[in-house]
């Protein structure tokens, strides 16, 4: 039997680069071998803008027809909505006994986030909701609900799949072996540059390039990007290693790397033209996936059927996993007790 694989991603804005190189990438090459699901984690995504709901809803769709544009087969992956599925919200109730509020203000995850939303809303802690602090539970129960494996993630969320772990360990501790406890998988590009420089690229740092992008943006990022600040005419030799236009270059596989960096570093080779060769590949390196999403955005009932279906398939999964779950707990009043 394959082991099964879940991981999941917040509908709060399109694809970028740094998801399809830091996760889905990884997520495309899992898809053969495992039995893969992807949640859309839109109740998560709440958490954080639970004011504002019209972006999560519009972003559903939008990142479902990205993740499918991407190369995500809907043949193989199963991508379901986190909020259709009632036994995580249950599940995650479940598990809030099971876990204490000291331990979760020390996951580095949650603490690094509070820290930076005391920063932008004021020290008072209005901002920190129950449901905010509370979210490595319910991700706790996206994971176990379907009984994932493995958990393909970057970094910077081990914290949260080490607390699944911990939650996994009391329950079966305290109400007999039931779940199984999952184990990170890392990506192996875990972090993107932005073309800005910036060590990471994110929606919420402004740096972000993306599939989405018209050619117009695309073009204008690239032409603004970091290079190397020594170089001030375009016969100055120039280190390609400090520049930014170079690492996109090279992510995305351009076939005269070693003639970008042996001209740049023999001065032969101006910024302009090189971010103008970067730019013509980009369009080619996109290609495939803005015509899939075009094909999408055309076709949005079978992408609505796409994520029914995925639904429907995690929705039994989670319905197995909650018998066994009634039962151990001791809460299954209307079955038969074998
Ligand atoms: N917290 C993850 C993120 O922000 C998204 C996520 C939701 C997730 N549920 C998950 C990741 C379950 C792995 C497993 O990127
Ligand atoms: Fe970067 Fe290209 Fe300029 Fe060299 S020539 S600094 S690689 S943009």
């Amino acid at each position: 039997m394959k082991k099964t694989i879940l991981t999941g991603i917040r509908p709060t804005g399109n694809l970028h680069f740094g998801h399809l190189f830091g996760a889905v990438s990884n997520w495309i090459k899992l898809q053969d071998d495992y039995d893969t699901f992807i949640e859309i984690a839109d109740v998560q995504a709440l958490t954080d803008n639970f004011n504002n709901p019209e972006k999560v809803r519009d972003h559903v769709l939008e990142l479902t027809i990205d993740l499918l544009a991407a190369g995500l087969d809907s043949e193989k992956v199963h991508i379901f909505l986190q909020s259709e599925i009632k036994e995580i919200a249950e599940l995650t109730v479940f598990y809030s006994n099971l876990v204490t509020m000291a331990r979760l203000y020390r996951n580095p995850t949650v603490k690094t986030e509070i820290a930076q939303k005391k920063a932008l809303f004021g020290n008072d802690g209005e901002s920190v909701t129950y449901g905010f602090v509370g979210y490595p539970v319910s991700q706790a129960a996206d994971i176990t609900a379907l009984q994932g494996d493995l958990v393909p993630v970057g970094e910077d969320q081990l914290p949260l799949i080490e607390q699944c772990r911990e939650i996994v360990r009391k329950f079966n501790h305290i109400y007999g072996e039931t779940l199984k406890e999952p184990e990170p998988y890392l990506s192996e590009n875990a972090r993107i540059k932005g073309l800005d420089g910036k060590e990471k690229m994110g929606k919420s740092l402004g740096n972000a390039i993306y599939l989405k992008d018209s050619d117009e943006e695309l073009k204008k990022k690239i032409m603004g990007a970091v290079t190397d600040p020594k170089k001030i005419k375009k016969d100055d030799k120039a280190d390609p290693e400090v520049c930014m236009v170079y690492y996109y270059h090279k992510l995305i596989k351009n076939d005269n790397i070693k003639t970008v960096c042996s001209e740049c570093k023999a001065g032969k080779r101006g910024c302009v033209f090189c971010k103008q060769e970067l730019y013509q590949k980009m369009l080619e390196y996109l290609k495939p996936f803005k015509e899939k999403r075009k094909y999408y955005e055309e076709h949005i009932d079978e992408v609505k059927k796409i994520l029914q279906d995925g639904t429907s398939c995690a929705r039994e999964k989670a319905e197995n996993t909650m018998k066994d779950v009634k039962k151990s707990m001791k809460i299954d009043y209307f079955e038969e007790r074998g």
